[in-house]
Formats: structure tokens, sequence, C-alpha cells
């Protein structure tokens, strides 16, 4: 019956600490997940979707779960424009197809995975450099590796620095989860804003005479406006290098801390790419992706009103036993296919096959093929951060 009084009162999780989540969100999770699929957090103003099930519906129904939002806009302002993964189709549609013939898996293997090669290798050497005592593989690996990778890929000059990208990409990702309207944190984004804008100051004028394949370039070939050139620019620094440099750290991280499936890897068991896939849904880079309600809609027998703020939680959904069994563990061996750490629908990550080739074909292979005893350091602690944005911000290792 159509009109049947299904919708029951959402559940609310006024326990939910954002703070206790920056520590470890995975028990935060399990206790949302036991709640239901759909439960307020009081404390981000935010109705969380919490299990795979929903979390991909809600993925494949852009039109209800909107990210044309007038009210999440920290990435707007963190970035100074409005880029595509703040838009609807088809606005959405138009900026995101001028991108994807230049990150699709073709282009990745012909154009930039030479590259990538390269890149590993001269980072592995200063790594090596910087010798077993004082290493920190984020520091001294991921951060410059997924930098350079992304300085490659957005066609910036080579003069541009590893750790000038490093930090516009830290400070994008600080802006975008600043929910809190942290003064220091929006004019660290400014100032980011503003050495990015004089990049492309000269940049774009050289792109429109001669274009090139590089991301920067093909976003102005299609024709966009030039601010969402620039935004969209600006989007992909904030995602196209802290992610995969969390990536690295986790992946090492989590072989380091399971030796039998680090010797099942190196062994050649099991296929980096897989190893790849299930990291990401075991330590999601990217715990949560805001929507809003575009109209009153019913879901998983709760009534959602238009305007209704919502959270996707993709690293719950990702350890939701329903789909994985034993989804706490990591595990090498199972296939790890349908996790979301990448989200799902129109909004799907555009740099993932990129980034699962500078990852699973070079960073980690090379890394553990050049120093095979690399191994956590026992002297010094690693240190995680985030829930919405997560991953491991020192990672001391030697060999
Ligand atoms: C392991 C690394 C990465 C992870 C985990 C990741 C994750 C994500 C996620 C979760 C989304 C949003 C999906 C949604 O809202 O449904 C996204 C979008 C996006 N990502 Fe990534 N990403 C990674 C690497 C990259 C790289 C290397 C690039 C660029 C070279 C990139 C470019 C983008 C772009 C442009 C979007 C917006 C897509 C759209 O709105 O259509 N990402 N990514």
């Amino acid at each position: 019956m159509a009109n049947a009084p299904t919708t029951q009162k959402i559940p609310v999780a006024d326990w939910f600490d954002p703070r206790a989540a920056m520590r470890d969100p995975y028990p935060l999770f399990a206790r949302l997940r036991a709640m239901g699929p759909v439960v307020h957090a009081s404390a981000v103003n935010r109705v969380f979707v919490t299990t795979h099930a929903a979390v991909a519906e809600a993925e494949q129904r852009p039109e209800i779960f909107s990210s044309q939002s007038e009210t999440n806009v920290t990435m707007v302002r963190a970035l100074g424009g409005r880029p595509m993964l703040r838009k609807d189709d088809p606005d959405h549609a138009t900026e995101r197809s001028a991108i994807n013939p230049t990150l699709r898996p073709r282009a990745v293997t012909q154009v930039w995975s030479p590259q990538f090669a390269e890149n590993v290798e001269l980072w592995i050497d200063a790594l090596l450099e910087v010798g077993p005592e004082h290493a920190d593989l984020n520091r001294d690996f991921a951060a410059p590796v997924a930098s350079q990778n992304l300085i490659d890929m957005l066609g910036f000059p080579a003069e541009i620095d590893v750790e000038d990208m490093r930090r516009w990409s830290t400070s994008y990702i600080a802006g975008i989860g600043n929910l809190l309207d942290d003064p220091d944190i929006w004019r660290r984004a400014d100032e980011s804003q503003a050495e990015v804008n004089a990049v492309l100051d000269e940049l774009l004028p050289q792109l429109s005479a001669a274009p090139n394949g590089s991301v920067t370039s093909h976003l102005l070939q299609v024709g966009l406006p030039e601010e969402a050139v620039r935004a969209n620019a600006h989007l992909t620094i904030s995602g196209g290098m802290n992610e995969p440099q969390h990536m690295i750290t986790n992946l090492v991280w989590a072989l380091s801390t399971h030796p039998d499936q680090r010797e099942t890897v190196l062994s050649g068991e099991v296929a980096w790419g897989d190893v790849f896939e299930e990291a990401a849904r075991w330590q999601s880079p990217i715990g949560m992706v805001p929507r809003e309600v575009a109209q009153d809609t019913e879901f998983h027998g709760a009534f959602l009103p238009a305007g209704t703020n919502m959270g996707l939680l993709l690293a719950s959904a990702n350890r939701d036993t329903d789909v994985f069994p034993d989804a706490d563990s990591f595990d090498v061996r199972r296939a790890a296919r349908g996790h979301l750490a990448f989200g799902s629908g129109v909004h799907m990550c555009a740099g993932r096959w990129a980034a699962k080739n500078a990852i699973a074909e070079h960073a980690l292979p090379r890394l553990y093929e050049r120093i095979p005893t690399l191994r956590l350091a026992t002297d010094r602690a690693p240190s995680w951060d985030g829930w919405v944005f997560r991953g491991i911000t020192s990672l001391p290792v030697t060999w």
C-alpha cells in the first residue's frame, strides 16, 4: 500500500562524539550500524547512512541525495569555488566527462604509469638516504610520491615542489572538514588557494595555446568557464594527493601488523591489486561523503524531509558483516569487491585507476623489492588522525 505509515522515528545517536571518532571511528560505526541504517547524530547535526545496502542505494539515487547543497559548503569555501563533486547532473556530468579520458585505465597505463614508475624510484632513493634510524614512511615516501604523481597528472610546472603540493592538499582537506569553522584552517586554505591560483594564472594561457594530456588541460579543452576549471583543479589537488598518500602508509602499516599476510603477499600468492582493494575497504581514506535530501522521501523506513543534511558513511559500509564476513579483520585473501571506498554512482572517484596503478603496480611492489626488510620502527609510534578523512600522519619505519 503506497501510503502505509511505514516510517519510524529516526534513532538518535546522542553519544556520537566526533573527537572520539577522530581517534578511532570503527567502534562508533559498529554501534551506529547496530542502531539501524539511518541514524541521527546530533553532535554533527547530520543523519548518517550506516550500512552497505543503504549507502550503495543512496549513491545510486542522486536525484534524492543531492550533492548540490547550499548548506554543505565547506568544500566550496575551502576550494574557492564549486567543483563537480558538489554539483548534480547535468552540470556535474559536463565537468566530469572533461577529465574522464585522461584518467581511464588506457590513459593511466599508457601515459601516467611510466611517470609513476620513475617517481617511485626517486623517492625510494630519498627514503634510503634518510636512513633506518629516522625514516618516516609518510613524510619521506608516501607524501612526496603522491604529490609528484599529482603534479605530473595536473600538468603543473616541474619547479613545483612536492612540499607545496602536500601543503595545498592538506590545507584543502582540513578546510573541507572544517565543520567547526576554525579561522586558522580557513586562513591556510586561503593561502593555498592563492598559491595554486598564481600557478594557474601562468599555466592556463600556456595550455590554451598548447593543449596536452594533463587533467588541467582536459578541463580547459572542453570550454568550461575558467572558474570551473580552477575549482576542479583545486578539487583534484585536495583528493588526488591526500588519499593516495594515506593508502600507501595504510598498506605498509596493515602488512607490517599482519606478518603472515605480508609473507603471503610477498611470495606472490595474492596480487597487489587485491591487497590494495582490501586495504581500501578495511581502512578507508574517506570515511564519509555529504549529501542533502532534495525532496521529502522515505528511506529504509525513515522519513527524511527535503533539506536534511546527510552523511553517507563509506567506512562504516565497508565494515558491514552482511557483505564482508568478519569485516573488522584485514584479510588479503578476501575478495573485497563491492567496497565503497571510492564511492559509487555518478560521483565515483575519477582517479581510482590512477591511484591503483600508482600504488599497486609501482609504489608498494617496488618498496618491498628494494627494501625487503622494511618494518615498523618500535622506538617511535605511528599516529592516526581523522574520521571524515582518515589516515596515518606519521609512520616511523626501519629496515
Ligand atoms: C586511494 C585514493 C583515492 C580514494 C580513496 C578516493 C576516494 C574518492 C571518493 C570517496 C570520492 C567521492 C565519491 C562519492 O561522493 O560518491 C572521490 C571523488 C573524486 N576523486 Fe578520488 N580518491 C582517490 C584518489 C584520487 C586521485 C588520485 C584523483 C585524481 C587524480 C581523484 C580525483 C577525484 C575526483 C575528481 C572526484 C570527484 C568525482 C565526481 O564528482 O564525479 N581521486 N574520490
